[in-house]
């Protein structure tokens, strides 16, 4: 299956509701927290992610780009996220983590930078619901997809098979029009994407060929 997940990052944050209300097509909304420590940049914390939950009922995917990511566990499920996406490189015990978010009844999901490679975390899989490939340095939206990443996802695609694990691959960073095939090719199934997405005229629009595309590009044997 294909998920597109509009960020808000790159939403109006002026009328961020307006925004929200024109993705209704989107299978969830990607929220980026940044702290200004794991992170060169500060986007919006808890209130805004209730504010944004308050407007739609769409599953809330939220990308914790901070440090100590289990402190702010609780506050970003009271705040609505259905999905916690914390960082591997800023936790010591990405298991623990994973396990504490199952027992507080949300899905849980690791994000890894370009430069981190994945192979020490692949026998780690069934503890996520998500891995997500960082195809830009996080931080910043508007950034010039990195193809060479898209090694990690198909290690990742054979190791998720091998092991007959349902672990959703998605990628986050520079995805619109020319890049969302080769990621799809290569076996992503979640496509974070924000200014391709916010930037457009028509952001329904967007999302359903964002969606067209990727779809056509998955590979056959892909479920
Ligand atoms: C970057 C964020 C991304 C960002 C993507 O650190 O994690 O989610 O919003 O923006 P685009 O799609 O514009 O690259
Ligand atoms: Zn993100």
């Amino acid at each position: 299956m294909i998920y597109i997940a509009p960020s808000i990052l790159a939403a109006d944050y002026a009328a961020l509701g307006a925004d929200v209300e024109k993705v209704p097509t989107a299978d969830l909304i990607h929220v980026d927290i940044m702290d200004g420590h794991f992170v060169p940049n500060l986007s919006f914390g808890p209130d805004v992610t209730k504010a944004v939950n308050r407007v739609t009922d769409q599953f809330l995917d939220i990308h914790m780009m901070i440090e100590e990511p289990e402190r702010w566990f609780e506050t970003y499920i009271d705040a609505g996220g259905d999905r916690l996406v914390f960082h591997i490189e800023a936790t010591n015990d990405h298991i623990n983590a994973a396990k504490k978010l199952h027992d507080l009844g949300v899905e849980a999901g690791f994000a890894i930078k370009p430069g981190t490679p994945i192979e020490p975390y692949l026998d780690d899989l069934e503890h996520f619901e998500e891995v997500m490939i960082m195809s830009v340095e996080p931080g910043f939206g508007g950034q010039k997809f990195m193809p060479e990443v898209l090694n990690k996802v198909v290690t990742l695609r054979e190791h998720i098979a091998n092991a007959g694990l349902s672990t959703i691959i998605g990628i986050d960073g520079g995805i619109g029009e020319s890049t969302i095939k080769q990621a799809a090719e290569a076996g992503v199934e979640s496509f974070v994407a924000g200014s391709a997405v916010f930037g457009a005229h028509d952001p329904a629009e967007a999302v359903e060929k964002l969606r067209g595309l990727a779809t056509e590009a998955r590979p056959a044997d892909a479920v």
